[in-house]
Formats: structure tokens, sequence, C-alpha cells
């Protein structure tokens, strides 16, 4: 099983997690825009009614309750390879005071136990060159090129 540093917790993403630092914590990643409680309960209840695409993740600081770190596994159900899964991990973000301490390396253990547990082929990932060793680290690989069309 992953190793997950003392005095840490993870679990699927819930409601409260915004009251506890949540987009703080997102920030790190990129912009968030104005995510009222109210959007995110929307958002939250739909990633939770697909519950065998959507799996958001926390890792929960457990003397303050923070949320130091956050990612997300989809599930992709194909019709090559047999009807194969492919595994997503998207929106990978530990809090800038937590960074340095494995909680990188503990969610993407996660998410990619995850995705082994629920039989996906391969897992992909996008990101840019200063993360690839990072993500080597977790034993993931340089694969191909990325291309995006923004809007
Ligand atoms: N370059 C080189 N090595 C790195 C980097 C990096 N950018 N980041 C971490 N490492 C190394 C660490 O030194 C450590 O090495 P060690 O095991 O030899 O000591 C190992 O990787 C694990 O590091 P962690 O402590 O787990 O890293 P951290 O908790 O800081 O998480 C992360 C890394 C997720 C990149 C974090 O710094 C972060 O949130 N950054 C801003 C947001 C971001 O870029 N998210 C990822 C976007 S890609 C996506 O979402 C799919």
């Amino acid at each position: 099983a992953p190793q997950i540093p003392q005095g840490y917790t993870v679990r699927e993403m819930e409601l409260s997690d915004i009251q506890h630092g949540l987009l703080d914590t997102l920030s790190a990643l990129t912009t968030v825009g104005d995510v009222t409680a109210e959007k995110f309960q929307e958002l939250l209840q739909h990633w939770k009614s697909l519950p065998s695409i959507y799996k958001p993740m926390v890792i929960v600081e457990d003397s303050t309750k923070k949320i130091a770190a956050t990612g997300v596994l989809l599930i992709e159900r194909k019709l090559i390879h047999d009807c194969a899964k492919l595994g997503h991990i998207e929106d990978i973000a530990v809090d800038k005071n937590y960074q340095g301490l494995k909680l990188g390396k503990a969610i993407i253990d996660i998410l990619t136990e995850l995705a082994w547990k629920e039989n996906c082929y391969k897992i992909v990932l996008y990101c840019s060159d200063s993360n690839v060793k990072f993500y080597e680290k977790c034993g993931y690989k340089l694969d191909g090129a990325n291309m995006s069309f923004r809007n």
C-alpha cells in the first residue's frame, strides 16, 4: 500500500473541504476563480453521481484539518483493447506550505494504486517540463507529446 507521511490522512474529497483550504491548495496549480460553496457543492454532486469515473482525493493534515494536497483520477472506458479502461491523473496540487514533504508522491501513489485496482491498462497525465523529474520518481515515463488548443 502507498506510504502516507505521518500525521496525514488520505480520503475522498468532501463538501466541507472548501472550508479547510482546498481552493487555496489548488491555487498552487493554477487560477481557481471565484468558486462559491454552492458551485462547489453542485460540482461535487456531479462527480459523486459518477463514482466509476471521478475519484477526487485529498490528503488532510490531522492536527489542523487543512487540505494539504489534492488530485483526481478519472477512469475512461474505451472501446479499444477489448473495452479497456484508461486512467487520467488530473489537477495535482500540494499546498505551498506543505511542498517537499512527500505529499505529492503520496497522492500520485494513491491515485496510481486506485487505477491499477480498477484494472486500468495505462495511466496518463499532462505536465510541464519542470515536473517531469517528480513524475519519474513516481514511476511515470515520458511518452509522446502533449498538445492543446486553447480557447
Ligand atoms: N523537480 C524535480 N524533483 C522534484 C520536483 C520538481 N519540480 N518536485 C518534487 N521533486 C522530487 C522531490 O525532491 C522528491 O525527491 P526524493 O524522493 O528524491 O526526495 C520527490 O520528487 C517527491 O517529492 P514530493 O515531496 O512528494 O513533492 P511535493 O509534495 O512538493 O509535490 C508537486 C510535487 C505536486 C509538483 C508540488 O510541488 C505542487 O503542487 N506544485 C505546484 C502544482 C503542480 O505543478 N502540480 C502538478 C501539475 S501536473 C498534473 O496535475 C497532472
